[in-house]
Parts: C-alpha cells; sequence; structure tokens
C-alpha cells in the first residue's frame, strides 16, 4: 500500500481499545531482558516493524523466543552470542542508539545498519561518550552514520551530562553504566521520557534519580526478569485525540493509555488549545496507565517552547491541530525534529503549506497560521508520523498522502481504526 485517500470526516463518537502498544516500552522490553539469566514475560508486545527488528536482533544475539496469542517469553542466552549478520534496526533510532550502548561492553563484534532513514541520522550523540569510557565504535562520516561497528570493550564508569534531552541517548548510557567497572553519573538539561529508568528499578537495577542527576551502580548480578503488560502507545493514541478536537460534535474514549508524565504532555497542550480532555488513570505497572478521554472544542493558538522533549513525537500532529486553531502557533527551541525520521520542521511546513496554511520556518521551530485546510497531496518523506498526521488532517478536507508504508514501522492497525471513523481508500 503507497498511497492512502481519506475522505472529509463526519462527527463521530467512539471508543478505542486497540491503539498499538507502546514502542519505546516494547523495545526496551526486547533489549533489557537480555539483563537477566531469566525468562520474560511480554504481553501486548507492539508488533510493528520497528519492534519486530528489535525483537529479531534479540534473538540474533542468542535470546530464544517463544509466542502464545499476545504473549511472547523471551529467554536470555547465558552469554551474548556473537551474530553472523549485519544486526538490522531498520527506521529506529531508539533500537540503534539502545543497542550501542548495550552491546559495547559485551564480547564480540556487532554491526548495526537500518533503512536509508535511519542511515542518515546522527549516532555521534551516543558514540562520543561511549568512546569516552572505552567503548570501540566506528561508522561512516568519522564514527556518526550508520553502518555503525561495535567491538565489545571494557567500560569505565562516567560521569556525563548530556547537552541534549534524549532518552535514547540516556537509555543508552545507563545500558553502559550497568556493565562498567565504577559507578556513574548520568544528568540531561531537561527530564526526557523515563521508561528506562522505572522498567530497570523494576528489574532490581541500582538506578537512583535525585531529580537532578541519575547515579547508576553497575550490576554484579543478573537482574530479576521483566512481567510486563505493554499499555497503548500515547504518542499512537494522540493522531485519534487530534481527529476528534477537530471535528465539531465529536468525542472519543483512548483506552489502556500510557499515562506516564513524560508522554503526554501533547494532551496538556491540546487541551490549553480549549479541547476537553480527560485522564482517568486505572492502573499502574512501571508506570501509570489509564483512559484519555478527548472531546472537540473551538481551538484556539498557542506558544509551545517548554518540554520539548515531553512532546517532540507528537509535534507533527499538535501541528494539524495549530492549523485547525484560531490565531497563530508557535514552536520554539525544538531543533531536535530535524534529526527525527524526517527533518519534522520541514516536513511540517513544506506539507502544511501545501494544505493553503500559512507558515514561516525557522531554524529551531516554526509557526503555523490557522486558517482553512485545503485537499493536497502530501509527501511523508518516509516519515510515519507526518503521514498519519496529514490523514488525520484529511477529515476536515479530504486528503492523498503518498509513500505511507511507513506507517508500519509504529501503528500497522492505524488505517483500519482511520476507516472506523471516515471513509479511506488506498492502493498501490
Ligand atoms: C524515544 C525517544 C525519543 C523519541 C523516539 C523514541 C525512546 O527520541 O523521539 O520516538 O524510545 O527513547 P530522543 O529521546 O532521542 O529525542
Amino acid at each position: 500500500m503507497s498511497y492512502l485517500k481519506v475522505k472529509p470526516g463526519k462527527l463521530f463518537e467512539v471508543e478505542i481499545d486497540s491503539i498499538a502498544s507502546d514502542k519505546s516500552i516494547s523495545h526496551r522490553s526486547a533489549i533489557f531482558s537480555l539483563l537477566s539469566n531469566k525468562p520474560s514475560k511480554v504481553i501486548n508486545y507492539l508488533e510493528a516493524e520497528d519492534t519486530l527488528n528489535t525483537l529479531s536482533i534479540v534473538e540474533q544475539l542468542g535470546a530464544t523466543i517463544t509466542r502464545k496469542g499476545s504473549v511472547i517469553i523471551i529467554t536470555p542466552p547465558k552469554k551474548i552470542q556473537e551474530p553472523a549478520n549485519v544486526l538490522d534496526c531498520g527506521n529506529s533510532g531508539t533500537a540503534i542508539r539502545l543497542f550501542m550502548g548495550f552491546l559495547s561492553s559485551r564480547e564480540g563484534f556487532f554491526v548495526l545498519h537500518g533503512d536509508k532513514y535511519l542511515a542518515s541520522r546522527p549516532m555521534r550523540r551516543v558514540a562520543d561518550p561511549l568512546r569516552k569510557i572505552g567503548a570501540h565504535i566506528d561508522g561512516r562520516v568519522k564514527g556518526n552514520l550508520a553502518p555503525i561497528s561495535v567491538r565489545g570493550a571494557k567500560l569505565e564508569g562516567f560521569d556525563y551530562k548530556s547537552p541534549i534531552a534524549s532518552a535514547q541517548v540516556k537509555s543508552a548510557m545507563i545500558l553502559a553504566a550497568l556493565h562498567a567497572d565504577t559507578p556513574s553519573v548520568y544528568s540531561e538539561p531537561h527530564l526526557s521520557r523515563d521508561h528506562s529508568e522505572r522498567m530497570l528499578r523494576g528489574m532490581g537495577a541500582e538506578v537512583i534519580d535525585d531529580g537532578k542527576k541519575i547515579k547508576i551502580i553497575p550490576n554484579i548480578a543478573p537482574l530479576e526478569p521483566l512481567e510486563i503488560t505493554v499499555p497503548a502507545d500515547p504518542s499512537s493514541g494522540f493522531f485519534f485525540a487530534v481527529a476528534t478536537a477537530i471535528t465539531p460534535g465529536a468525542k472519543i474514549v483512548l483506552k489502556n493509555i500510557s499515562l506516564n508524565p513524560t508522554r503526554v504532555e501533547a494532551y496538556e497542550v491540546l487541551k490549553k488549545m480549549g479541547a476537553e480532555i480527560e485522564f482517568i488513570e486505572k492502573e499502574s505497572q512501571y508506570e501509570p496507565i489509564g483512559d484519555i478521554i478527548v472531546g472537540h472544542r473551538e481551538l484556539k493558538a498557542v506558544s509551545v517552547e517548554k518540554n520539548i522533549a515531553w512532546l517532540i513525537d507528537e509535534l507533527p500532529a499538535l501541528s494539524i491541530a495549530f492549523a485547525c486553531a484560531k490565531g497563530k502557533s508557535t514552536v520554539k527551541n525544538a531543533h531536535e525534529l530535524r534529526v527525527k525520521e524526517s527533518d519534522r520542521i520541514a516536513s511540517v511546513v513544506n506539507n502544511l503549506e501545501k494544505c493553503g496554511i500559512k507558515t514561516t520556518e525557522f531554524e529551531d521551530g516554526y509557526t503555523v497560521d490557522g486558517g482553512e485546510l485545503q485537499s493536497a497531496v502530501i509527501d511523508s518523506f518516509g516519515d510515519h508520523r507526518i503521514a498519519m498526521s496529514f490523514a488525520i488532517a484529511g477529515l476536515k478536507c479530504g486528503m492523498h498522502i503518498e509513500d505511507i508504508e511507513c506507517i508500519q514501522t509504529s501503528f500497522p492497525n492505524f488505517v483500519t481504526l482511520l476507516e472506523g471513523i471516515t471513509e479511506v481508500s488506498y492502493g498501490d
């Protein structure tokens, strides 16, 4: 399926209990299972391209994987195996960066690669601090681009102040620290998503967070296995939250979503814009989980310049809400958007302009003048979140999105769920 046509939507009132499972937690469940010597049990693992690649890498490193319905049992090997082939991370920055941290202390030689989009994303943000503590990492363009080679080495503990709030960098460094000679300290300019800290602590690791820095004590003994039901992904749910916020009279209940505070900031912004948003916490497993209720209201423009790391994945979808709001919305301090699955500042601005929406672009952000969205032919730039955001914009005016294969990387049932609220057609 390479194109998707979306017809303008009608009023809807639905409950969705099949938003794709959380991508960040799924990657971590697979990788962290290698830190134990007992089988981990993962329920509702995300069956999408990115996370299936990660599971396959875990298998190539020696783990045994058995599946029964929605339950996956990952039995770790006694010792990480040196794989015969290149480890394919597909489109996933999380996979390649976390594996760099994990493998840098394991005996053997490993080559990590990915698709053409991943191969153009910066890896020195992880490779440089890892090299400083003894890792042997190389890659194209002075060790910055995949393919990335890792030869396992003895690592020293570190005191590292990351210049960026990135959960991928943080998680890679924590994984390295758990296998270093001495304790380590990690700090970042703002808190990035904290799934790694929560899950590793749940497995018995000493990852101590005092709110300013994280102290990591190397684990001498293997960690306890994971037993986890992966909640639905708030960033995937957010496409349907925006769909509701821009459709007069619409209402939606998104079930069993991770309500981790570092992941629901975009819903808070949508609430600030005027949408009705209610969080109903129901349980806690490593992190809070519950339902999110969203209702349509007239939207007003907003300025977003704080907590960017907490809404980095949702800014493309939020931009569709900006386009439907009254007034000019502004995004600042979001330079990180330029190094995601596509340059998301350019992809959002370019496609919104095609839809007749006035924008201005600057190095670390953009403005969007709310107006009347018009139907257009959209280029996804191979980026799943751009494809899905503009599919949602189609509810207003109809839309034709090209190159939508990328949706398979994170949300394979997106189109099926979209069909539940509007008419769509697709083909090659
Ligand atoms: C992720 C962290 C974020 C996010 C990505 C998933 C993770 O990247 O954009 O989609 O699972 O750690 P950065 O932390 O590098 O910004």
